[in-house]
């Protein structure tokens, strides 16, 4: 393109349509458009050079644009190769007031399908900003903007990037190639951008459990805000997001009858019971795993059924991950299905499903039946003396999270609580870092309620107040916070 404005996305002229689906959006997303009120005057993010990887739908779109409207200068890449809506993607180049041929929106580097060696490039993109400097904020989903900068400055402190070695996954290949890519003409890259970093914001439970792990080891280079863990985003976005989302994935993606069938959930977290009752609503008799006695216990409460995988895969028409966990549902698992059982990953990585050992079985057959939906059909065989006659199993978004690779992820009502804990996390670690030494911190409660409250009017939800002798009863402030931090809603 001969625009100044760099970017790469499917295809420019798609942004008018993008631009519809974000103003619908933004009447659904109350949370975001009141923080655009409420800071909009006062720019708190002036001087914020944000970089974001986060799935690139509509909804990330208003969020992309609160921040903007907050003052800051941005710039965007998904985190997940399939989740990009390209429609969304090009309205946020062009911006509202530009055109596919004037585009004067925000840099964004984001197509559905791409390959792995395309998406890193992408999450490099975004921490090379015009005048050589990186950015000050990273706004990270499950932690690979964060892990590239970690791991880049490492290597380079080490003054080597690693080889790849044989038994490196793919993906840990490409990473490296990525760092290496990123010195070729900034030869201390890593180190810099490291440096001019203020903090990180991180949506979700995997990439949560990254930075907590990070820290620990004493390798956490920046203080991060843990917005997962926002009562108002992981009680809601993963579980009522979640009800939404999974059976949009499977029905798009095959359309297939769900009531009367039997739907094992793997993992009854906040994603698994989310996805549990969804499957129930739809009428599938739904069986539990998990490996946590209060989990399982708590499936055993909603009257699931609690099993292990191993014990009922041969019953299952649909098998559904949820664990943030790795080789949940193995090739041996995946031979014993019944013919044409769907397998599908809502987790937030590719290794709940064993995909490369399916691709190892021998003489698997694999069908694009179309984008993202794939038939692998399994060679007749004897295991133990019992014949397996040939069948196959349909399997989403490659093992990839399926809401977002086979729908457009959670609707916009619940990724305005979402990512109204992003901006104002955003707004605390920029503007107040010295309230966020280097850690990971949770947002304070006030914030939390006050996600919370900024959402209620327009599901017509009429708050009870405390009276001042109440409130002294229970020992809090009439204005709140009306919990205890371990209360756990
Ligand atoms: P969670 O920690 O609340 O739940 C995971 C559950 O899986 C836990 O109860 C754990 O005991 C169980 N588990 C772990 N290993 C298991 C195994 N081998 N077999 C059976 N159960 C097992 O985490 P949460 O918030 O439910 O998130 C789960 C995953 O979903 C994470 O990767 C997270 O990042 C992702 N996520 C995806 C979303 C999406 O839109 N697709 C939205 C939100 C989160």
């Amino acid at each position: 393109s001969d625009t100044a404005l760099p970017h790469k996305v499917r295809d420019l002229s798609l942004a008018e349509q993008g631009r519809h689906q974000i103003r619908l959006a933004e009447h659904e997303m109350p949370g975001l458009m009141t923080l655009r009120e409420r800071f909009g005057d006062q720019q708190p993010l002036a001087g914020a050079r944000i970089a974001g990887s986060l799935h690139m739908t509509v909804q990330t779109a208003v969020l992309i644009e609160t921040l903007v409207a907050l003052g800051a200068q941005v710039r965007w890449a998904s985190c997940n190769i399939f989740s990009t809506q390209d429609e969304a993607a090009a309205a946020v180049v062009v911006g509202p007031h530009g055109s596919p041929q004037d585009p004067r929106g925000v840099p964004v580097f984001a197509w559905k399908g791409e390959t792995l060696e395309e998406y890193w490039w992408c999450t490099t993109q975004i921490m090379l900003w015009p005048d050589g400097q990186g950015p000050n904020m990273i706004l990270d989903d499950g932690g690979d903007a964060t892990l590239l900068v970690h791991k880049g400055r490492e290597w380079e402190q080490l003054g080597a990037v690693p080889g790849a070695q044989p038994e490196d996954p793919e993906e840990w290949k490409v990473i490296l190639e990525t760092v290496r890519a990123g010195l070729a003409d900034h030869p201390t890259r890593w180190t810099d951008v490291a440096a001019g970093l203020r903090g990180v914001t991180e949506e979700t439970t995997t990439g949560v459990h990254r930075l907590y792990q990070l820290h620990e080891a004493g390798q956490l280079l920046v203080p991060a805000i843990n917005v997962n863990d926002s009562v108002t985003k992981s009680k809601f976005d993963n579980v009522y997001g979640v009800r939404h989302s999974l059976v949009d994935g499977i029905n798009r993606a095959t359309d297939v009858l769900i009531g009367g069938k039997v739907a094992v959930v793997c993992g009854f977290g906040d994603v698994g019971k989310g996805c549990a009752e969804a499957l129930r609503g739809q009428g599938a008799r739904v069986i539990v795993t998990e490996i946590d006695p209060i989990c399982a216990l708590q499936a055993a409460m909603e009257g699931y059924q609690v099993a292990r995988l191993d014990d009922v895969i041969g019953q299952a028409d649909f098998v559904v991950t949820a664990t943030g966990c790795k080789d949940v549902v193995t090739a041996e698992h995946m031979r014993r299905l019944k013919d044409k059982a769907i397998v599908g990953n809502i987790g937030h990585f590719d290794n709940e499903i064993d995909m490369a050992g399916l691709a190892r079985v021998p003489g698997v057959q694999r069908t694009e039946i179309k984008p993202q939906v794939h038939e692998w059909t399994l060679p007749a065989e004897t295991v133990d003396g019992a014949d397996r006659p040939q069948r196959s199993v349909i399997v989403l978004s490659e093992g990839r999270l399926l809401n977002l690779g086979n729908a457009t992820g959670h609707p916009s009502f619940v990724m305005s609580t979402s990512f109204a804990n992003q901006v104002l996390a955003q707004v605390e670690l920029f503007g107040s870092p010295e309230d966020y030494p280097l850690g990971v911190h949770t947002l304070p409660k006030e914030l939390d309620e006050e996600v919370a409250r900024i959402h209620l009017g327009s599901v017509g939800a009429d708050l009870t107040e405390l009276s001042k002798e109440q409130a002294a009863y229970l020992g809090v402030d009439v204005a709140g916070p009306y919990k205890p931090d371990h209360y756990r809603y």
